[in-house]
């Protein structure tokens, strides 16, 4: 077996194990029967709510809410903070340090120094880590959004991912690290398991699927694998709360009914390559607005 199909099968397992824990506890409240997507009637049926959503959106997105996160990141990446009192002005997104406009479409890539393949939240987190002192697992104990907490990585990303706003994505496929990152991502992507025996190509893996009214984008595609970089990190209307790609992609796990990965994880950060990397050539609106 090559080391990279170990590392997913490794990486898996594990989450299978928990998987049927978590399974086995929380068997009554899961429905009997799977959400399977069901295909579109005819590709060119997108449906009344999901076109009027989409011109919702762009009236919103003249005075996006993301821009307010995108100010507070703005200005948490400036103060000095954290155990160290330290800015975040030397941190190296790949481009060199400080360096901000056109890093967050180069990633996720492999950063020497940690001796990783890293996605933009992953990078921030390890650069708050160690220039300013925070420590991981205080950052991990809730990552994500939630009621009217949204936490400094959330705003960080969205100031960064600012930066490349109308550029093109070039996630870098040089190093062989970054090659092995999508390899194992791809992996991911099409591994199917837990009560349903779904894997993310199950929902995101064909052209025309749709749960109720979202149409779900075939991730596999590059056509279709833009939809996971448009629009992220974003302003959730349901809900109303700033979330990133981890979040999104931590909640489809969810959906999936898979453990959900841990924060910052290697596993995000391949899959993440896997998506970005399908995704390269095509132009980074910045962040913007979900449903
Ligand atoms: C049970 C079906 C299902 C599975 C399995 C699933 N997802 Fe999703 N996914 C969804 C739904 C529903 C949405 C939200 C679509 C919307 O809001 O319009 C979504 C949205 C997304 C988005 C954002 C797309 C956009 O347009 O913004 C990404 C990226 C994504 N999923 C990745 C994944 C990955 C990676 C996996 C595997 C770990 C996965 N999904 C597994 C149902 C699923």
């Amino acid at each position: 077996m090559s080391s990279i199909k170990l590392r997913a099968v490794v990486a898996l397992s594990g989450l299978a194990l928990v998987c049927a824990a978590q399974v086995a506890r929380s068997e009554a409240a899961v429905p009997k029967k799977a959400a399977a997507p069901a295909k579109k009637a005819a590709p060119e049926s997108k449906s009344a709510i999901a076109a009027e959503f989409e011109k919702f959106r762009d009236i919103m997105e003249d005075a996006s809410p993301a821009e307010l996160f995108e100010a507070k990141g703005a200005e948490l990446w400036k103060q000095k903070r954290g155990p160290k009192n330290a800015s975040l002005e030397k941190c190296d997104l790949g481009l060199g340090p400080g360096v901000l406009k056109g890093a967050y479409v180069r990633l996720p890539r492999y950063f020497a120094d940690a001796d990783q393949v890293m996605d933009a939240e992953r990078r921030i987190v390890y650069c708050m880590v160690t220039l300013q002192g925070f420590k991981e697992s205080d950052l991990a104990k809730q990552p994500f959004s939630k009621g009217s907490h949204v936490p400094d990585p959330v705003s960080l990303v969205t100031f960064v991912a600012g930066q490349s706003r109308g550029m093109k994505i070039a996630a870098p496929q040089k190093h062989p690290r970054e090659r092995e990152a999508y390899k194992v991502g791809e992996e991911i992507f099409d591994y199917r398991a837990g009560p349903w025996d779904f894997s993310c190509a199950t929902c995101h893996g064909d052209e025309g699927l749709r749960i109720r009214t979202q149409d779900l984008p075939d991730l596999s595609t590059k056509k279709g694998a833009i939809a996971a970089f448009q629009g992220w990190p974003g302003y959730r209307m349901t809900g109303g709360l700033m979330h990133t790609l981890q979040w999104r992609l931590n909640d489809c796990f969810r959906q999936q009914r898979f453990p959900e990965p841990a924060y910052v994880s290697q596993t995000l950060s391949d899959l993440m390559t896997y998506l970005a990397v399908n995704a390269n050539g095509q132009v980074y609106k910045g962040p913007g607005i979900k449903r």
